[in-house]
This record gives structure tokens, sequence and C-alpha cells, in this order.
């Protein structure tokens, strides 16, 4: 076992009673009697599905190139700031490390994402920089959210803010941002052909801008290979992936679930949500089935709740709306900073000051808040939910990351693209394409080339 997360399934949730009369915990036993092949079965379709990100030891080859690079760009010392223009899995997963990361200490080197074509954004998008690099990812080189932000960045007005260094991240042979790149001489780095978009946090796409940005990404893929190394033992009650993939499933098919919220307490763990909700969505969404059948493309709907704001928003639906949902409360057992909202030994503001009151006292019915720290209440306050939908019995689990570090993050997302790819198998679907998604962008595009 490893030690970076820590997975609870709740009691509502294992003696929860599914469609054929058994507890969930009977038909989990007996699905995983089922599954005892499953990593060997996603392992077996490596030659048609990108499973490169499984490949942690070529990963770290990706590792050292993009760190290489970054430090070479970071030797130009005027360039403290990486502009990445990019967007799905080409942004997400950079994102979610980056703020996890930013917010946990100031970094010298930042990272701005352009990855909309919000036209606010854009003319929002600051002048006064001194030379940002620039790092435009696209695997297709094609997509016109990435491609628009970039050539914008380059336009008249722009050009001067962000003359700076050109890093390309795309395939290594073939499209458009690929022959440019070559043409122009602009360093470049692999979208690997066998890893796909929402899969490739770990490629050079997650893993440039995050060396850029002093994450330690070697730490990152070591979280991510030491959990992945207890998922590949026999044992799938060890193997937390399987845990999960396996409770969505019975509860989507044998019982009410429809939606997948993932309540997430500290807010720079909140873009890992957002990471995940594609992940999910556009791996198992998925109409084709592998054995030619075709069916309605249903899986949990995957959801994203801020804690503890929310609670005082969709709180209200999840407790008393309808048992349609499956609450994962993912949080980080020690933030680095913890503040105290006022210390024990609070003495009121001196005369004069601004608002001051020799008077001032804390009212005795916000007593129990002296000497407490912000990620004491943050706690309690996901305690208080999650034990309010436990007593109605919805179903629950927990992931708990014990500190904010870029290990225990990369083993987190490991963990969910091992869970995704474990469910495609149990929805019978390949998780590893987009048609819906490729459709929308084939539509805009020819609307746009025919107007
Ligand atoms: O997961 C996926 O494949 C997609 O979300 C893509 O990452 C996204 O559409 C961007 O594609 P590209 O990297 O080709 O610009």
């Amino acid at each position: 076992m490893h030690n970076l997360l820590t997975l609870n399934l709740t009691e509502a949730l294992t003696t929860r009673r599914l469609a054929d009369g058994a507890t969930f915990a009977e038909a989990f036993a007996r699905l995983t009697e089922e599954n005892r092949d499953i990593h060997a079965r996603l392992l077996s379709h490596k030659d048609e599905w990108p499973l490169g990100w499984l490949d942690l030891d070529t990963r770290k080859i990706d590792a050292s190139n993009s760190g290489f690079l970054a430090k070479k760009i970071w030797e130009q010392s005027w360039l403290d700031t990486l502009v990445v223009a990019g967007i799905g899995g080409s942004a997400l997963g950079a994102q979610a490390v980056y703020s996890g990361k930013r917010k946990a200490k100031e970094e010298k080197h930042n990272l701005i994402f352009l990855d909309n074509i919000d036209p606010f954004q854009v003319e929002s998008f600051p002048l006064n920089w001194s030379h940002p690099a620039l790092n435009v990812i696209s695997k297709s080189g094609t997509t016109l959210e990435t491609m628009a932000g970039f050539l914008s960045l380059r336009s008249e007005k722009f050009a001067e803010a962000y003359e700076g260094q050109i890093v390309a991240t795309t395939d290594k042979h073939k499209g458009v941002l690929r022959e440019w790149a070559d043409r122009e001489g602009w360093p470049t780095l692999p979208v690997p052909d066998d890893v796909g978009g929402r899969f490739s946090v770990f490629t050079p796409v997650g893993l440039f801008p995050l060396a850029f940005a002093g994450v330690d990404i070697d730490a990152l893929l070591d979280g991510a290979a030491t959990w992945q190394t207890s998922a590949t033992e026999d044992d799938l009650l060890r193997n937390e992936a399987w845990q999960l993939a396996a409770l969505h499933y019975l509860l989507h098919t044998q019982s009410t679930a429809r939606m997948a919220v993932h309540y997430i307490y500290g807010d720079p763990l909140v873009l890992l949500g957002d990471w995940f909700r594609q992940l999910w969505a556009e791996s198992l969404a998925k109409r084709n089935r592998l054995d030619g059948t075709v069916g309605d493309g249903a899986c949990l709907t995957p959801v994203v709740a801020r804690g503890t704001t929310d609670q005082h928003s969709q709180n209200q639906l999840y407790m008393e709306g309808p048992d349609d949902k499956v609450y994962g409360f993912v949080t980080c057992a020690k933030w680095p900073e913890d503040p105290v909202v006022v210390g024990e030994a609070f003495m009121p503001p001196k005369q004069g000051a601004i608002n001051g009151s020799p008077t001032f006292q804390i009212p005795p019915e916000l007593e129990y808040l002296r000497g407490r720290t912000f990620g004491e209440l943050l706690e309690a306050c996901r305690l208080g939910t999650r034990d309010a939908l436990c007593e109605l019995g919805r179903p629950v689990y927990e992931v708990i990351l014990p500190e904010l570090s870029e290990r225990s993050i990369g083993a987190y997302m490991q963990m969910w693209m091992l869970a995704t790819a474990y469910a495609g198998l149990l929805y019978n679907v390949n998780a590893f394409d987009q048609p819906g998604v490729e459709r929308s962008k084939q539509l805009a595009m020819e609307r746009l080339k025919r107007s």
C-alpha cells in the first residue's frame, strides 16, 4: 500500500441496497471477483489504445527534456512568465497542478493560461510585460481556440509585449503547428503518439509549463509511479482506482446515481475537479460499445462543488433533492499555511485605531472560533456536510491527500486516470477517443471557413 492517499468508503455506502437486492458491499465483492484481470485486460489493448500514460519510465524522459528546456529559458533571466495557449487536455492538467502548488508557495516564475476565446479574456491580456515566453500546446495543431489565442498574441496589438521565446508542444511528425514550428525554428516538445489530451499531464504538455513554474515534476511523477505500483498488484481490493471505478459503475448501473459530485475542500484543489470533469466525461460518455452494439452513452455526469462556499448553495439540493448522486469528498489533511481566526490571547484593538474600541469583545456565541485555524474550520464543515449526507443514506466516499505536495497530487491524478480507464472497460467503451468533441470542433471550423 502507498501512503499518499486515503480513500474511505462510508458505512452508508457499503450497506446501501442495489437493484437486485444485494448490498453494495456484496455487489462490489462480486464485481471485483469478475474483474480480477482488469489491469491485464487494459494492457491487452495497448496496440490499439493510447496507453502511454501508464509508461511512467518514458514519462521520466519527458520530464528531463521539459526540465532542461525550462531551465534554458529561465537562464534568459528576463523571462519570468510563461503564457500557455492550450485548451481541454492541453491545459487543464497543468492548470490544476499549478493551482495546487502556486497557492502553497510563491514562485518566482509564473504561468498565465490563455484557455478560452472569450473576448474579455483576450482584451484584458496585459500589454506591459517584458517579453514573457509563449508555450503553444496543441496535439492536433489545428484547435481553433488555441491557434486563435496564439495568433492574437503575435498580432500588431500584442506583438511587442509578447515577442519572447516561443515553445511549441505538438505532434512529433504532423500537423500545422509542427510544420510551422519547424519552419520558424522554434524549440518544440512532443505530445507522444500514445497519449491522448486528457491523459497528457505527465507528458511535456503538463511537464514543461510546470517545470517552468518551479513545480517539482520529478516528485509529481514519483507520486504517480508509487501509487501505480500498488494498482498493479493482484489484489484489486488494495487498488483504489478499481474501488472508484467499481463504486461509480455499480451506483450508476444498479442504483439511482446519475451524477458524480466532487465536493472539494481547499481552493488549491478545486481545479483538480475541473480536470476530473473532462477526464471522466470525455472518456466515458460513448454510444459505441466495444462489442459493436450501440448504447445511450450514459455515464455519471461529473459535477464540481467547492467547499464550503457551495454548502450555502447546492447543498440543499444534495440533502433534500433527488437521491441521484454519489459524493466524493476531496481534501488535504495538512495545509502549508493555516492562519488562526483570532488568537487565544486576543486583545481588543487600541483605542483610536480605525474601528477600534476599548470595549470590543468577542460575543460569547462566537467564542468557539477563538484559537481555531481556518483549516480546522474547513474540516469541521466538511465533516458536518459529509455526516449530514450519510444520515440520509446518500453514497459518500472520501479521498484525503496527506499534504499539498507534488507527490500527493501526482498520485491523485494517476489514480483517477486509471479509475477512468477501468470504468471504460466496465462500460465496455473506448475511453480514449472523443468523437463528440471532434464533431463540434469540425462544425465550428466549417462555419467559419464558409462565412
Ligand atoms: O482530451 C482531448 O483529446 C481534448 O480535450 C483535447 O485535449 C482538446 O480538444 C485540445 O486538443 P489539441 O491538443 O489537439 O489542441
